[in-house]
């Protein structure tokens, strides 16, 4: 049995790092029977087996990794960034929460038209109300076991005694020095000019504090007290309107999950204010109406159809945005006969762009993110996505702590009409309103066959987060290929706006692509999400593959 599987970059830390784990270069992937995890670092993997041998269940596991990561991982799971997560606990339905950043009080629908287009990507206007601790304590809360404190130790002691660097953060972070503020590069440059290394020991008793005093008091000690004071002097004096009334009034959201059924699966995805689990539903359904899974593999037919698929489905996120704020049309865009009507206009032979959909008409009727999912023996299941949106987020640290911070605020409709930073362009539901969260792309999924979890996976990469998720489900539960394979195999991206079909980076022979460019197709290739995936086999051997498009780790026992 492999405990623990590591990816290339990996390798090169070293001893370092060979001295913390008991390493297995060579499992894919990871097997066992008692519970698995596939993230994005190996110190999620160490932290996870040692809560899982102090008797701890998969939300244990899933709040004390998020918790590494906010340290291991500052770039994309720092404590100033949000997410969502999808469980299944004790036999009972899966439950979707909802803890991504929200729009200060101060911020209305004109908050960014009149400010420079980096105004939502860079600086203390860009921030969201962040959730990540909000969310933790209240997954926690309703389904942990452990005593919340012990969740910390391990993520306490890397803060305040140090990590092996590994090379993504050496690499997300020294392209960073222009877009941090002062504490940014206090905290995360060794000088003003001198970036840490791979492998060296790194440490941040600011940000143990922090931890100690959420720990301590729970949420009150991140959304009260001195982190919050920290956080809304460094936003204000960064040019945000965050206060501490918008830190004080943070709520998270429990949802029910989407539910669609793909062969004979019962599929259960992120709802709005995520627009992941209406574009993968469509999808799936237009893939099973279409007998996509009969075309041989990878040939252009098959990926002429899935290229036309995803345009189709992402071509409805123009009329999704948060529930609270707005009426989401999802039997409308879900039910069979506008499934068909969809399917059935994808000509075989010819790329068919659609129109932008009309919004009125449905409104009249009615860069960095992250992923973890685990999985024990009994079909019990977490998977969480959790973000600060581009790569540190708004480039803002808290002065005192040094927590990192989003820029979600990007995610919403801030110039109407203007590709984002994901080229996506959105709809007039998705205007900033106070209190208002961001359309999202996170979809951390699960899958279930007899009311026991088989699948869970998830993915960061912006709208391409989709495109991965979907990939996999399709290709696990419609192809029937093995989990490490489905999530390497190559993919493709087609978000809609632009018309443009992306593919994996030298991963699909030129005789395939200038066949797909004879349909129509305006080709660019380009990077694609990273899929964390723990599948159970039927004969109740769990698997965790994490994708070799960047760094992860996966294990268990
Ligand atoms: O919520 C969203 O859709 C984006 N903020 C996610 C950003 C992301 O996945 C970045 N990862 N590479």
């Amino acid at each position: 049995m492999t405990e623990l599987k590591i990816c290339k970059s990996f390798k090169k830390i070293g001893l370092a790092a060979l001295m913390l784990f008991h390493l297995n270069l060579f499992g894919v992937p990871t097997e066992g029977h008692q519970f698995q995890i596939s993230a994005p670092s190996p110190y999620a993997v160490e932290v996870a087996q040692k809560i899982h041998k102090m008797g701890g269940n998969v939300v244990d596991i899933a709040v004390s990794v998020g918790l590494t990561l906010s340290v291991t991982s500052p770039y994309y799971a720092a404590l100033g960034g949000g997410g969502f997560a999808l469980v299944k606990m004790n036999d009972e339905v899966p439950m979707a929460l909802d803890f991504r950043e929200v729009a200060p009080l101060e911020a209305g629908p004109d908050f960014y038209t009149k400010k420079p287009k980096r105004s939502s990507q860079d600086g203390g206007s860009a921030i969201g109300v962040p959730g990540s601790p909000m969310g933790l304590y209240e997954l926690h809360k309703k389904y942990g076991k452990l005593p919340w404190k012990t969740l910390f130790g391990r993520p306490i002691d890397l803060a305040d005694n140090g990590f092996h660097l590994s090379g993504e953060w050496a690499t997300k972070t020294s392209g960073q020095k222009d877009r941090f503020n002062d504490a940014g590069k206090k905290y995360f440059f060794k000088t003003e000019d001198k970036t840490y290394l791979p492998g060296e020991l790194f440490k941040q008793p600011q940000l143990a504090k922090a931890l100690k005093a959420y720990r301590n008091l729970g949420p009150k000690g991140f959304y009260q007290g001195s982190v919050a004071k920290d956080l809304v002097k460094t936003i204000q004096k960064a040019g945000g309107v965050i206060s501490e009334e918008d830190l004080a009034k943070y709520k998270v959201r429990w949802l029910q999950p989407i539910k669609t059924t793909y062969k004979g699966y019962n599929v259960y995805l992120m709802p709005p204010p995520s627009s992941g689990g209406v574009v993968i539903a469509q999808a799936l359904s237009m893939m099973e109406e279409l007998k996509l899974s009969e075309k041989p593999y990878l040939s252009v037919d098959e990926l002429h159809f899935l290229a036309e698929i995803e345009s189709r489905s992402f071509r409805s996120r123009a009329l999704l945005a948060d529930p609270d704020f707005h009426e989401n049309p999802i039997s409308q865009l879900l039910n069979e006969k506008s499934i068909k009507k969809l399917a059935q206009g994808i000509s075989k032979i010819k790329a068919r762009p659609l129109k932008p959909i009309d919004e009125e008409k449905y409104l009249k009727e009615s860069s960095e993110t992250t992923h973890f999912t685990v999985m024990d023996a009994k079909g019990n299941a977490v998977s969480i996505t959790t973000t600060l949106n581009g790569n540190y987020g708004s480039g803002i640290v808290s002065d005192r702590y040094g927590i990192a911070l989003n820029n979600e605020m990007d995610d919403f409709t801030t110039h109407p009409g203007e590709p984002n930073m994901y080229g996506l362009i959105q709809g007039q539901s998705n205007k900033v309103e106070p209190g208002k969260r961001p359309l999202s792309s996170m979809s951390p999924t699960l899958v279930t066959k007899d009311d026991k979890t088989i699948l869970a996976l998830g993915a960061p990469g912006g709208p391409r987060i989709i495109s991965g998720v979907l990939q996999v489900l399709y290709r696990v539960l419609g192809r029937q290929m093995d989990l490490d394979r489905a999530v390497q195999a190559p993919r493709l991206h087609h978000q809609f706006l632009p018309n443009v079909l992306y593919v994996d980076e030298q991963s699909f022979s030129p005789l395939v692509l200038n066949a797909l460019k004879l349909r129509g197709h305006k080709i660019e290739e380009g990077w694609m999400g990273k899929v964390y995936a723990v599948q159970k086999d039927k004969d109740g051997l769990l698997k965790a593959a994490f994708d070799h498009r960047g760094e992860g780790a996966s294990g268990g026992y």
